[in-house]
């Protein structure tokens, strides 16, 4: 069975999803550890309360990203993982970092990249206008939120949309496509080319989504 490392530096919304999957027996792999940058992520507690083991790799301890991201990827190491999945890790990664990761490294991103890296997506959304948001989950490359596509879920904007409403809508897809991009790779159906995609799976045809 595969391993994988989750990078966490928050809420842990997302890190709870996978780790439902696995206890669902959905997503066939070993969470070998839950790693933040910041020792407060309220997901850390979670991880620890659901027995998976944790560690701390605070980026205030060092002067740089080369020395933050050297300690961070000397932790990951330490727990040999097949895929390394950025669950709410917010913090721009060296390319060195990126580059060691090639192929094994998976980011979730609230938006349908590449509109709206960065962040803020959701509030960004709604005063563009765009009717049809979403989430994207990518391999990382050097470049903020952006990388060779898995998989995109998309989602209505509504005229009663505020943030909080469009984030949530946005969010329970992210529970949705977040585990099934780690299983795909878990079962070995999932794997970065020469820098594109290469999917063997079922895949769901949905209809269009046309919005308003
Ligand atoms: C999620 O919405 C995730 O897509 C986003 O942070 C949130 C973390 O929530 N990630 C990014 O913005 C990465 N650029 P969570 O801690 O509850 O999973």
């Amino acid at each position: 069975m595969k391993a994988i490392v989750i990078l966490i530096s928050g809420r842990g919304s997302n890190m709870e999803a996978l780790l439902a999957a696995v206890v669902r027996g959905e997503l066939p792999v070993r969470i070998a550890a839950v790693i933040s940058n910041r020792p407060d992520a309220k997901g850390l507690e979670t991880a620890a309360a659901q027995g998976l083991p944790t560690a701390v790799v605070d980026h205030k301890g060092y002067a740089g990203r080369e020395a933050f991201d050297a300690a961070l990827a000397a932790c990951i190491d330490g727990y040999a993982p097949d895929l390394v999945v950025l669950a709410g890790f917010m913090r721009i990664l060296t390319e060195d970092f990126v580059r060691h990761y090639e192929g094994r490294l998976l980011n979730i991103h609230p938006s349908l990249l590449p509109s709206f890296p960065g962040l803020h997506t959701h509030q960004r959304a709604l005063e563009e206008g765009v009717r049809i948001h979403g989430c994207t989950v990518h391999f990382v490359t050097p470049a903020l939120d952006h990388g060779p596509v898995v998989v995109q879920a998309a989602v209505p904007v509504l005229d009663s949309d505020d943030e909080a409403a469009l984030a949530a809508r946005v969010l329970q897809q992210e529970h949705i496509v977040y585990p099934l991009a780690v299983r795909w790779f878990a079962e070995g159906r999932l794997r970065l080319e020469g820098g594109r995609v290469r999917l063997d799976a079922e895949r769901p045809q949905p209809p269009a989504l046309i919005s308003p």
